[in-house]
């Protein structure tokens, strides 16, 4: 199968490349940064020769159509498609400078509905696979509940539930699944040097391991929603 994966340089999107990938499918890989993009092309490609791996720089939140269509100029049937790309603006309504609900929504939404949108025709038309097309998009606890220091961040995300919920209706009759992950804390670069020896928060391969059962089942069912908190809830 051939897996789309945005913001796959580190984090979540790194390992769900990876999970993917040491499964045997092929991966077409987004981040900003290209070195850093490059050099995590490379220790994959390296780990698992057999696939085909392309990767190539783009801010989503400004490019997204540009990355759709740069996949679609290389003739690739898309399998699965992974809405990971995202960044953690901490802040609140009443106080977060100017410009950052802007940002947040292009770089949380905009990315993942250009994206998207730039690719389901392809995905539409030809016959599915095994188990089926399907789209993956990141969301957060903070879709589903608001939290103090939430602000721009947590309306983003709020928005990409919204808006993965309205492709998995749209999308039902395509045989094209579409599933709404929505991680508590999970140990990124997003958190800095937080201190994680006594396993308060999630690994990142805690979300990978998830997405890929939710992508392995019949064609005839599909996981709506993955919810994932650390053991001791949300901090
Ligand atoms: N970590 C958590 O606790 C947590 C919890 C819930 C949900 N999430 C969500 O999970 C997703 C991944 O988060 P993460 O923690 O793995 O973050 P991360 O370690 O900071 O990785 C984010 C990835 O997205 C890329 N990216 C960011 N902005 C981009 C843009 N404008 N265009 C293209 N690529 C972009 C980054 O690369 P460049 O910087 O080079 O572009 C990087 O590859 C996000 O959507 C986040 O909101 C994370």
């Amino acid at each position: 199968m051939n897996i789309v994966i945005t913001g796959a340089s580190k984090g979540i999107g790194k390992a769900i490349a990876k999970i993917f990938a040491s499964n045997g499918h092929n991966l077409f890989l987004c981040s900003r940064n290209e070195v850093a993009l490059y050099k995590t092309m490379e220790e994959l490609q390296t780990q698992f020769a057999a696939i085909e791996i392309k990767a190539k720089a783009f801010d989503l939140s400004k490019q997204a159509k540009d990355f759709g269509k740069w996949i679609n100029s290389l003739g690739v049937t898309v399998d699965v498609l992974v809405n990971n790309a995202g960044l953690f603006e901490p802040g609140s309504v009443y106080n977060e400078p100017e410009g950052v609900l802007e940002n947040q929504i292009e770089t949380n939404l905009y990315s993942a509905y250009h994206l998207t949108r730039t690719l389901l025709p392809g995905m539409m038309e030809n016959p599915s696979t095994s188990s089926g097309r399907h789209i993956f998009n990141i969301c957060s606890i903070a879709s589903l509940q608001a939290y103090k220091n939430g602000g721009a961040y947590s309306i983003s995300k709020f928005a990409m539930d919204g808006f993965s919920k309205n492709l998995r209706e749209e999308m039902k009759e395509y045989g094209i699944k579409v599933t709404a992950v929505y991680p508590g804390a999970v140990l990124t670069d997003a958190w800095g040097n937080f201190d994680n020896s006594k396993n308060r928060i999630m690994e990142a391969d805690d979300v990978a391991q998830m997405i890929y059962a939710a992508s392995q089942l019949s064609t005839g069912a599909c996981v709506e929603e993955i919810v994932l908190r650390p053991q001791l809830g949300d901090l």
